[in-house]
């Protein structure tokens, strides 16, 4: 696991940035995996730039995103369908097919979760992966539990999860209990990951990734460390007092 540490979130932003169009230029029909939050806004702002000024080209690009609300259509402003397009998808030219987000209105997630994982097969697996990382350690939404699932799955969220999530909605009741999230397996499938960590409410979570290089279903994000290719862009707030 490689840490690259900035000065502040525009860097991390720089330096994502930078990446996804290294690996665009290198595989112009490139399976990137896409997260939400705040933390990639400044990437996703990069990347539009990018293709407005011609560096960049998606026509040819496919995407998976991480994860959705169970409950919420894409036309909820709290989506995350919604918010890929409109602080990605709607500003570059991705074609609509190209673009997936999971669906949060599904009647049978066990085949619709089985269907998203052959999508993702189907194109090889995703060559570039942006992670955020949440305050108790979750990737995705996979929540810390006593199992991990593997496969795109159906999660319960926590408590804590539902409480830092509420900022983004009116009250913390409108909140959704349960999410549709890719899993461990399908996130470490990917040929390189990228983790984004800005600002000091993630400074625990480094700080815990650093001193405790053990696998813990109670720690999701520690099972990055199965994997060959990962670097965690910091900035000084997230390091902390390291
Ligand atoms: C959310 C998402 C994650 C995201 C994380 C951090 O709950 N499911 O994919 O990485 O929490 O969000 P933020 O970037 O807003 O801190």
């Amino acid at each position: 696991m490689e840490y690259l540490y900035f000065k502040n979130a525009d860097e991390v932003s720089d330096r994502a940035a930078e990446t996804v169009l290294e690996v665009l230029r290198e595989k112009s029909d490139a399976v990137l995996g896409l997260s939400t939050g705040s933390t990639p806004l400044g990437l996703y702002e990069r990347l539009i730039r990018a293709y407005q000024e011609g560096r960049a080209d998606f026509s040819k690009v496919r995407s998976f995103n991480l994860d959705e609300y169970v409950g919420l259509s894409p036309e909820h402003e709290n989506s995350y369908g919604y918010y890929m397009r409109h602080h990605l998808f709607s500003h570059i030219n991705i074609a609509e097919e190209n673009a997936h987000v999971p669906s949060g209105t599904e009647k049978d997630y066990a085949a619709y979760c089985r269907e998203y994982e052959r999508k993702i097969e189907s194109v090889g697996g995703m060559d570039l992966m942006i992670l955020g990382v949440g305050e108790n350690g979750h990737i995705a939404f996979n929540e810390p539990d006593e199992k991990l699932s593997v496969h795109t799955h159906v999660v319960d969220l926590t408590e804590d999860t539902i409480a830092v999530n509420s900022r983004f909605f009116r009250s913390v009741e409108e909140v959704p209990k349960r999410a549709v999230t890719m899993g461990i397996g399908t996130i470490l499938r990917s040929k390189k990951i990228l983790l984004l960590a800005t600002g000091v409410k993630k400074s625990p979570v480094l700080r815990r990734l650093l001193r405790e290089p053990y696998f813990s279903t109670e720690f999701p994000v520690s099972f990055l460390f199965g994997h060959r290719d990962v670097t965690i862009l910091a900035d000084e707030g997230a390091r902390g007092g390291m």
